[in-house]
């Protein structure tokens, strides 16, 4: 079930922006609203955005998990995927990716979205590659193996 739009007023969004951009009529589905397989497919470039920072230009999903869709999104909404880095293993990554929408008067903003994506860093042949991330490289790895 949706939560209600107010139970977003003051939470903000977590991680950093990732990508914004904007709904188009092309992106409907059957009933008029934002077709869902859309945004999942800009929640992963999002994650993959920051997966590429870390080490290895050769990144794939392997998993995604959690995922909630919270509320509709419609044409003419902005959508804006945040990506916080949860975990790094010895080749995967797990990534939190939200996505909030901005309405076409800029005045409203409130979460849609949310999941936990699974990467990994592979080499010339698609097989898993260590990651080659060192502490600080990366702002996000404060974050490091913090569960959320
Ligand atoms: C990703 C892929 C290379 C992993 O190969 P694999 O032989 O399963 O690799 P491993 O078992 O050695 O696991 C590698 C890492 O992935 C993690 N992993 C594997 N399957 C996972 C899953 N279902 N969920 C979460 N993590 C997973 C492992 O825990 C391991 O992490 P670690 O090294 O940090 O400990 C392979 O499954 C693949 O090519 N999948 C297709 C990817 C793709 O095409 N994505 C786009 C889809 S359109």
């Amino acid at each position: 079930m949706g939560r209600s739009l107010n139970a977003n007023k003051n939470k903000e969004p977590e991680g950093e922006l990732a990508i914004r951009t904007l709904a188009m009529p092309a992106n409907t589905n059957p009933i008029g609203d934002i077709f869902g397989g859309w945004v999942v497919s800009h929640m992963d470039l999002a994650g993959l955005s920051i997966a590429r920072n870390l080490g290895s230009p050769r990144v794939v999903t392997v998993a995604i998990e959690a995922m909630e869709f919270i509320h509709p999104v419609h044409v003419g909404d902005f959508i804006c995927c945040y990506a916080k880095l949860l975990k790094v293993g010895r080749t995967s990554m797990r990534i939190k990716i939200q996505t909030w929408v901005v309405g076409p008067d800029e005045d409203s903003r409130y979460q849609v979205t949310e999941g936990v994506f699974t990467y990994v860093a592979v080499d010339e042949h698609g097989k898993p590659t260590p990651i080659a991330i060192k502490e600080g490289e990366y702002h996000l790895s404060k974050n490091l193996n913090k569960q959320n």
